[in-house]
């Protein structure tokens, strides 16, 4: 069987991109240094996390009726044979609450996490071409509500995002031309050489490194706590943002005033961080886990309980109120909410003193961590510090009330990799999330020896599980999963695999769960955490292995898989609407759905073989052959084994 040949179509397809300009420089013409103003007469506020903001409700109103026809059209395609999908769309359009609700998630892991799960974004988007003939699934983001990204996943969420809405398609397809400019995702050059002077930034080397300082030193000299997240916000924005400079201007808040965004033709992208106290540990019951939508930050956990303004995050506020008649803007620029929701990987930046990367470094910037090192010392050195909104809020739970600032780690650090959280609250509705996971949790002796490292093995979806049950999880049930020892012995952690199926063995509404985790399909796809270059070949081939994974090879695997994936998307909704279940979708359940089977005998060794034939990427070396691996050694760094 062969797989989809995708990447020679990309090469070869003539492909318009989507014009010029990017999301939206807000804080011009002050870069990167956040501004203080008069407030607005209509002062920010705190507000409790008891409901949706009025933005949020307001803009669902456009976006579920902006899903509705693509639902059709994809759900059409799916021939899910015994349900007439256009009048059952029809029939339920004036009231869109009882169809269907999607959410996606893109779990942590690095680049091989941004690649992975883009190769599934791009299955999923209609604007990627052939991606609406029989088997494929293009259309699924159209009718999708919200995209959550977490650390590796925050990259890709975030890139898209901040560069006009772009097509996965269509970043993979800009740098087949001659022309460098307005390439992003040039993950030749590592996060330590920076970009090509010809590219979309202006800079050399040593015009880079002295970029990443200046901005951040004109933030720290503005009055605001700067940390190693603040260099590496900026290092990862010159590969992610397609603005010169990566857009130190750029902010998370303008998203919301993207016509494509505030009209609905696009899905919530929400991004996550965990709180964490420096010197504290966190796991998955005890973390306070916070959300960046476009018009908010903050945390529907009991703790905090409570959202700020997006716009005004770094503005002082005490009890919910603005402490001073001033008001910070700009403290939200992109770069740094996606280098929050990743921060456990500017450690990398922290590795400049060992040989390896030493000679890549210049003085200045090595020169500037150190000093960010010292006042914050090692094991904090994977901390962002916010102005804390939630200064003086809810004291009787808010772990934090008492602190003026905030500081907050990699969305990750409480082990729930996967970003669930935004989409399990129940005030979302929220009744399918398509989960991929690409945490890197096996290694060469668990989970036992003679395994292959780098594939998942469940622990994400598990922790986010545990955490349902605890006080913490305060309402958000989520669907029964099953212990590790399970998801190898029945192969739960190697293909496609539903939660929750049966809506009525959960004791409130909580979404279906499509668990995707990596496996090989066309490539091994279990690149190391601790690779930072790739080259295109390789980084496509990451991408195609995520599009085999979302079409399960274009549907060769099985040919119901597309049926199944209709099946699951319309599962809570056929619940809601008393309609009968297709009996294509109760095969499909049968097939897909996790039926409660636990086996905790002890696994076999993990060596999964590729499903499908497999890419090329061979020819030519890699440009920058010394990993950092044998190099990094640090605390928090152990952290990334499985992330
Ligand atoms: C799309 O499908 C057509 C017809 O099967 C094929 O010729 C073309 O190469 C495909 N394009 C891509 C980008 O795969
Ligand atoms: C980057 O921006 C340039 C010019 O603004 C545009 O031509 C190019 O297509 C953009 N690149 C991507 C990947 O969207
Ligand atoms: C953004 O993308 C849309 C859709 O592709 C395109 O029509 C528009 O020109 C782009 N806007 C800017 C400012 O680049
Ligand atoms: C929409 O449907 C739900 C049931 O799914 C019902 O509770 C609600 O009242 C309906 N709303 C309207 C406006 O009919
Ligand atoms: C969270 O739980 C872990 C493990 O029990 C513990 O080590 C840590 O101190 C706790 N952290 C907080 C903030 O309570
Ligand atoms: C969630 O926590 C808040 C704050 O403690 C509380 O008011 C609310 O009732 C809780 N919700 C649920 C469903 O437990
Ligand atoms: C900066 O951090 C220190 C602790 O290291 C804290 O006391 C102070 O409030 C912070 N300042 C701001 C502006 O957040
Ligand atoms: C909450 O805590 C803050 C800081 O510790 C304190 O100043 C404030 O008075 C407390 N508020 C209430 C209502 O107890
Ligand atoms: C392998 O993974 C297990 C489980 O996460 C962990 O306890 C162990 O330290 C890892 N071993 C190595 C060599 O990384
Ligand atoms: C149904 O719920 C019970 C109790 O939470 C759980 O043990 C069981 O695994 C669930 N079954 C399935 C198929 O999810
Ligand atoms: C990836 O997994 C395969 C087996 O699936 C294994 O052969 C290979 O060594 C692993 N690659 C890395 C980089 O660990
Ligand atoms: C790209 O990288 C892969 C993985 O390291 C390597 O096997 C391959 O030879 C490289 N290809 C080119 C064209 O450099």
């Amino acid at each position: 069987m062969l797989p989809f040949l995708f990447t020679a179509g990309l090469l070869t397809a003539g492909i318009t991109n989507a014009g010029t300009g990017r999301a939206l420089p807000a804080n011009a013409p002050h870069g990167y240094t956040p501004q203080e103003d008069d407030c607005p007469s209509d002062a920010p506020t705190i507000r409790l996390a008891s409901s949706l903001s009025d933005e949020e409700t307001s803009w669902l109103r456009s976006r579920r009726q902006a899903t509705l026809d693509p639902m059709r059209d994809l759900l059409g395609r799916l021939n899910i044979r015994g349900l007439d999908t256009d009048q059952y769309i029809n029939n339920h359009r004036n009231n869109v609450s009882n169809l269907p609700n999607i959410g996606i998630a893109v779990s942590g892991g690095g680049y091989r996490a941004m690649l992975n799960g883009a190769g599934v974004l791009e299955a999923f988007d209609s604007r990627t071409p052939n991606s609406t003939s029989a088997g494929q699934l293009g259309g699924l983001l159209q009718s999708t509500t919200y995209l959550a990204g977490l650390s590796g996943g925050s990259w890709l969420v975030g890139s898209i995002y901040t560069n006009n809405y772009t097509s996965v398609n269509d970043i993979l397809a800009q740098d087949t031309s001659d022309d460098d400019s307005g390439d992003i995702w040039q993950l030749e050059n590592s996060i330590f050489e920076g970009p090509d002077s010809d590219g979309i930034q202006l800079f050399d080397s040593v015009g880079y490194y002295a970029t990443l300082v200046s901005d951040t030193d004109n933030k720290d000299g503005a009055g605001f706590n700067v940390t190693i997240t603040d260099y590496w916000g900026r290092a990862l924005s010159f590969q992610l943002v397609n603005a010169t400079d990566g857009g130190p201007e750029y902010t998370w808040s303008s998203i919301a005033e993207q016509g494509w965004f505030s009209d609905g033709s696009a899905p919530m992208p929400l991004l996550v961080a965990d709180g964490r106290a420096p010197g504290q540990k966190i796991v998955s019951d005890n973390s306070t886990v916070y959300t960046f939508t476009p018009f908010e930050f903050g945390s529907n956990d009991p703790t905090v309980y409570g959202f700020a303004p997006m716009q005004y995050v770094g503005t002082d506020f005490f009890a919910g109120e603005t402490s001073t008649d001033q008001c910070v803007t700009g403290f939200d620029n992109v770069g740094f909410v996606m280098g929050t929701s990743s921060s456990l990987f500017n450690s990398f930046l922290t590795t400049i003193n060992n040989a390896q990367t030493a000679g890549l470094f210049s003085s200045a910037l090595q020169d500037a961590l150190t000093a960010v090192l010292r006042t914050i010392g090692e094991d904090d050195e994977d901390i962002a510090d916010y102005p804390n909104p939630f200064f003086g809020w809810r004291n009787e739970s808010n772990p934090n009330s008492g602190d003026q600032q905030l500081t907050l780690v990699d969305g990750g650090e409480d082990l729930q990799n996967i970003p669930f959280h935004p989409l399990i609250q129940p005030l979302r509705h929220v009744d399918v999330i398509f989960a991929v996971d690409s945490s890197a949790d096996t290694n060469a002796s668990w989970p036992v020896d003679g395994s292959a490292p780098g594939w998942p093995s469940g622990a994400a979806i598990i922790a986010t599980y545990e955490r349902s049950l605890s006080d913490i999880g305060n309402g958000t049930d989520f669907a029964s999963v099953p212990d590790v020892d399970t998801f190898f012995n029945l192969g739960l952690n190697k293909r496609p695999t539903f939660f929750g199926c049966d809506a009525s063995n959960l004791s409130s509404p909580s979404p279906l769960i499509v668990y995707m985790p990596n496996a090989p399909y066309v490539y091994n796809s279990n690149v190391s955490t601790f690779d930072l270059d790739y080259n295109d070949t390789e980084r496509n081939a990451i991408v195609l292995n995520g599009y085999n994974m979302a079409t399960q090879g274009n549907g060769s695997i099985d040919d119901q898989w597309p049926t199944c994936v209709g099946c699951a998307i319309l599962s809570r909704s056929l619940d809601r609407t008393g309609t009968d279940v297709p009996s294509v979708c109760r095969d499909c359940f049968d097939q897909y759905c996790w039926d409660g089977t636990t086996d905790n005998s002890k696994p076999d060794p993990y060596q999964p073989n590729m499903a499908l034939e497999a890419v090329d990427v061979t020819s030519g070396a890699r440009r920058w052959a010394g990993s950092v691996v044998g190099a990094v050694g640090c605390a928090v760094l152990s952290g990334l084994m499985v992330m």
